[in-house]
């Protein structure tokens, strides 16, 4: 069985007083009988504060993007060795609003994704289709082509260190969530094609949904076959939302 995972994507939000109040309520709200894992992702000058505050709780923490790059004049990018010296095991990679709003191409992901595992990061690997490609039926071909490009660049045993995200671009911020079934289609199509590649791999690897998340919509997303947790963004900014999610993924999961 595949561990569930709940993690918060905090985005460009926060402040000093304002994640050490999250975190404290977080920490008040943790099951040491649940089966789901904790993950918080907030914005890099906050990761610091975060590493002192979780020390010794069970809630993991990573950052929300990484320079392809391992050093060197590049002004303004953070190594994924400085993201693991700062205490991070994850990463997000690929996350669509990098991919739309800052160009990244699958190209460029796949090298971020490889550099954070060089530096022994799990990288988060987003991906996802906009309204547009859905409408056009375009779903497949896109995040198979999303995951195809990682897959050719790092191999399939590169999976078995990773987690992957399937969050539909019409879904994020949207208040507009992929329905259960929709969810677990293309879930299945990303476990298809990793499992054509490794059959163990492909059924272990972790595949999050992501995408308008809430408590009154978690369980029945988080109970489909090939969902194991979720990537949450403006859920994961109150405590009481945050770990709504986290106690239906240890009901359901
Ligand atoms: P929302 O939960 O706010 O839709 O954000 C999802 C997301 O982008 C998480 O990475």
């Amino acid at each position: 069985m595949r561990t569930p995972l709940i993690a918060g994507n905090w985005k460009m939000h926060g402040s000093r007083a304002g994640i050490g109040r999250l975190l404290t309520d977080i920490r008040a709200q943790i099951d040491p009988n649940g089966r789901a894992e904790l993950l918080v992702v907030p914005p890099f000058p906050y990761l610091d504060l975060v590493a002192s505050q979780l020390d010794g709780v069970p809630v993991a923490f990573g950052a929300q993007d990484v320079s392809a790059h391992a050093e060197g004049a590049y002004t303004g990018e953070v190594s994924a060795a400085m993201l693991a010296d700062c205490g991070c095991t994850h990463v997000l990679v690929g996350h669509s609003e990098r991919r739309t709003l800052h160009g990244e191409s699958d190209e460029s992901v796949a090298a971020k994704f490889m550099a954070a595992q060089a530096a022994g990061l799990c990288p988060v690997l987003c991906v996802g289709e906009t309204l547009a490609e859905r409408d056009q039926d375009r779903t497949e071909e896109v995040v198979q082509r999303q995951v195809g490009r990682v897959l050719k660049e790092a191999g399939i045993a590169a999976f078995s260190r990773a987690v992957v995200a399937y969050e539909p671009v019409w879904a994020i911020g949207t208040g507009r969530t992929a329905s259960p079934v929709q969810a677990q289609a293309v879930h299945a199509v990303i476990r298809a094609q990793l499992q054509a590649e490794d059959a163990t791999i492909g059924g272990q690897v972790r595949i999050l949904y992501g995408g308008s998340v809430k408590p009154d919509n978690a369980a029945e997303i988080l109970a489909r076959e090939d969902i194991d947790g979720g990537l949450i963004g403006g859920a994961s900014l109150q405590a009481d939302s945050f770990m709504a999610i986290y106690r239906a993924a240890n009901q359901v999961c």
